[in-house]
């Protein structure tokens, strides 16, 4: 394998073993999406492997993490057929100091907010670039839409204050589409003043799927960090 010398990819590295070091055998996982939740899977699936776990079944939140709990021998199960998830751990691409996020860099908040939602203990896993004092610094807020819709809910995003713009495909011609089909607005909101207030406004307009504001869903928050050179952990 070849050696990770990227701070920031050994910082998702480093938080990623510290989550899949938090599961349980005799449990429902919930699996998010993202580069640093992919650690995560690979090290419960090490830990599958080498007996350490046991009894341990996933619930994917994208095509995604079901193509890589397949790949780490992650055994797998969906929402119909079991009655709780006992902890989803997901990345997400800013954290606020009152653990509320933005998700959806990877176009799978849709799926990523019924399976974090559901959790008896949702743990979000990120490097240290990701926290923000406002939601809306640095990231913009994707928002997942029916396609019929994109143009009226452009309009109305922009009343709302925000500036949209219809998210590209990379390697792809045309709009990136969802897991569920979709297209996705990103939206650039100059520091969001009320996360849960424009997280309901936006969720209602119609058209909307679902948007990438994740207000009072989080459980803990494992940050990865560079000190002294080294990766490490610690939590907020
Ligand atoms: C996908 C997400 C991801 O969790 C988020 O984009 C963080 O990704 P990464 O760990 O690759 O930085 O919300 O929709």
């Amino acid at each position: 394998m070849t050696e990770i010398t990227d701070p920031v990819v050994l910082m998702k590295q480093e938080v990623g073993k510290a989550a899949a070091n938090r599961v349980q055998s005799n449990s429902i996982v919930g699996l998010g999406t993202g580069s640093t939740t992919a650690f995560a899977l690979q090290y419960i699936g090490e830990r599958l492997q080498k007996g350490e776990l046991t009894n341990v079944v996933g619930v994917p939140t994208s095509f995604q993490a079901e193509v890589l709990a397949r790949q780490y021998g992650i055994p797998l199960t969906t929402l119909d057929v079991i009655d709780h998830i006992d902890i989803a751990i997901d990345g997400a691409d800013e954290v606020d100091p009152q653990k509320n996020l933005i998700k959806g860099g990877g176009a799978a908040h849709t799926r990523e907010k019924i399976v974090d939602a559901l959790a008896d203990f949702f743990l979000v896993v990120v490097d240290s670039g990701k926290l923000v004092e406002k939601l809306g610094s640095t990231f913009l807020l994707p928002v997942e839409v029916i396609p019929m819709a994109v143009h009226p809910v452009m309009r109305a995003l922009t009343k709302l204050g925000g500036t949209p713009e219809l998210r590209m495909g990379i390697r792809k011609a045309g709009p990136v589409v969802t897991d569920q089909g979709n297209l996705v607005i990103d939206v650039k909101f100059e520091a969001i003043a009320n996360p849960a207030e424009l997280e309901k406004t936006i969720n209602n307009l119609p058209g909307v799927l679902e948007n990438g504001l994740f207000v009072g869903v989080t459980d803990l928050v494992l940050v990865g960090e560079i000190i002294d050179g080294k990766p490490s952990v610690r939590e907020f």
